[in-house]
C-alpha cells in the first residue's frame, strides 16, 4: 500500500459524469442518453485507463449495461485493465451483465445479510441494509485498488458526496437541455432539505472540450483539516 493511500487512509475518489446543461445524465425515462463527444470519450477512456478500479451502482448497470472497458480507439490499454466494481446491496446484477465479461477482475459488492453471488464476479460483503462506502473504501487498498473512478448513477454519485468521501469531480457539460422533473440527475438519492444538507465544493478548473464544457471540483476546505 502506498503511503499516500495509509495517510488517507482510504482509496482515491474521482467522480466523473456527463451531464446537458440542466444537470440530467440520462434521457426522462432513465434511457441512456450519448453525452459526450469524442473529445470527452477520449478523456474519460485515458482517465478509465489510470485508475485501478471504476464503479457503479446497480441501477446503471440495470438501465445501461455499461462494459466499462477502455476503448482502444480512445486509450490505449494497459496490460492490467481496471477492476470493475458494482454497488449491489441485493445481488441482482444479471448474469450477462456485459461488464462481467470485459476485460479486467469484477467485484460486485453487497450487503452482509445478502448470501447471492454472480458468476464470474469476486463477491464482498460491507455493511447493513446498503454497501457501506466508507468501509468499502477503506478494505479496496488492502486489495490493491487505491484510485476509484465513480461513473455513476446519480444515486451513487450523491451518497459519495453526501459522505464527503470523494477527492475530485469531473463533469462533462453537454449543450443540450433533456428537461423533466423526474430525470435523473447528476446527484439524486435525497437532497438536501436545508443548508446543512448541502455539499460545498469549489471548482479547480474548467475549460471548453469540443461543444462542451470539462468542469472540475474539489471538496471545499474544512478549516484546520488540512487538506
Ligand atoms: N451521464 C452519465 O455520465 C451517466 C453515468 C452513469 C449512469 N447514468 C445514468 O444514471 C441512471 C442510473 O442511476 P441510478 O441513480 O438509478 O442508479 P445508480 O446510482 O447507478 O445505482 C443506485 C443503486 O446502487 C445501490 N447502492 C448500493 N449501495 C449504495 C450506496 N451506499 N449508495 C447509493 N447506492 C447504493 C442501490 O441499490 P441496492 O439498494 O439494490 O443496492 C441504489 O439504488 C441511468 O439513467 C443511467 O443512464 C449516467
Amino acid at each position: 500500500m502506498s503511503t499516500r493511500a495509509r495517510r488517507r487512509g482510504r482509496a482515491r475518489v474521482l467522480i466523473n459524469c456527463a451531464a446537458s446543461l440542466d444537470g440530467k445524465i440520462a434521457y426522462a425515462d432513465g434511457s441512456r442518453a450519448s453525452l459526450s463527444g469524442p473529445e470527452d470519450l477520449r478523456r474519460v477512456h485515458r482517465m478509465r485507463n489510470s485508475v485501478d478500479a471504476i464503479l457503479v451502482g446497480i441501477g446503471t448497470v440495470m438501465a445501461d449495461d455499461p462494459s466499462l472497458a477502455v476503448r482502444p480507439e480512445f486509450a490505449r490499454p494497459r496490460r492490467r485493465a481496471p477492476t470493475k466494481i458494482v454497488l449491489d446491496s441485493s445481488c441482482r446484477t444479471p448474469a450477462g451483465a456485459r461488464l462481467l465479461s470485459s476485460p479486467g477482475r469484477a467485484v460486485v459488492v453487497t450487503a452482509e445479510g445478502c448470501a447471492g453471488s454472480v458468476q464470474g464476479a469476486e463477491m464482498v460483503r460491507c455493511g447493513g441494509g446498503r454497501v457501506d462506502l466508507a468501509r468499502l473504501l477503506a478494505l479496496l487498498p488492502g486489495r490493491g485498488i487505491e484510485s476509484v473512478m465513480v461513473e455513476g448513477g446519480g444515486t451513487v454519485i450523491r451518497s459519495f458526496l453526501a459522505a464527503g468521501l470523494w477527492d475530485r469531480m469531473t463533469v462533462y457539460y453537454a449543450p443540450l437541455v433533456i428537461g423533466g422533473g423526474t430525470t435523473p440527475t447528476i446527484a439524486d438519492g435525497d437532497g438536501a432539505t436545508g443548508p446543512g444538507g448541502i455539499v460545498g465544493a469549489r471548482i479547480t478548473a474548467s475549460r471548453g472540450l469540443g461543444d462542451g464544457l470539462l468542469v472540475t471540483f474539489r471538496p471545499l476546505r474544512r478549516r484546520g483539516s488540512g487538506r
